[in-house]
């Protein structure tokens, strides 16, 4: 071999290398979850509701089997009603200091009541923390 070919060969593999690297970050960067934001619906969701209502809302969460009652599948909130997701009644039940007629409440807490540990008496960031499960529950709606 002689040595123009040697350097060709080296600039090959020293481009391929490059190019693979490229290709190893590009997928980090695509693969990696996104930052966890400590302030959404979604992730409120898994903090306060999870460990009851499980992940995707369907009841099987690591406390249910502790409940005398076990949690409802959220998911199928909109086809109990007959379609429509009823949001007014969701929101309702989740703040529970206005109890609903003809819904027993033996397992749920009292969301309005917690949330005005963390958000104080401020009655608009507990109506937006409620407001952002109730949109949340609406996605996990199943639709089929
Ligand atoms: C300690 C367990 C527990 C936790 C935590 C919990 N729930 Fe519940 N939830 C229940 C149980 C049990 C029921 C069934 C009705 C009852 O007993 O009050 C229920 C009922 C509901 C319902 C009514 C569903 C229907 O179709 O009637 C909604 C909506 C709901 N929960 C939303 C939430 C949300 C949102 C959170 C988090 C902020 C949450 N739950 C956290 C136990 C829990």
């Amino acid at each position: 071999m002689t040595r123009r070919h040697s350097i060709w060969i080296a600039a090959l593999l020293f481009g391929a290398t490059i190019a693979a690297g490229a290709r190893a970050v590009d997928q980090g960067s695509r693969t990696n979850p996104p930052r966890q934001d400590h302030t959404s619906a979604a992730y409120f969701y898994r903090s306060l509701c999870a460990s009851c209502h499980g992940e995707t809302g369907s009841g099987d969460g690591p406390a249910s089997d502790l409940l005398r009652v076990r949690p409802p599948d959220l998911r199928q909130i909109a086809r109990r009603a007959g379609g429509a997701f009823p949001a007014a009644r969701v929101r309702q039940i989740i703040d529970g200091r206005t109890p609903l007629p003809g819904h027993m409440r033996s397992g749920m807490p009292v969301w309005g009541d917690v949330l005005r540990t963390t958000e104080g008496d401020d009655e608009s960031a507990i109506a937006r923390r409620i407001d952002g499960l109730v949109a949340h529950l609406e996605s996990l709606q199943l639709t089929k």
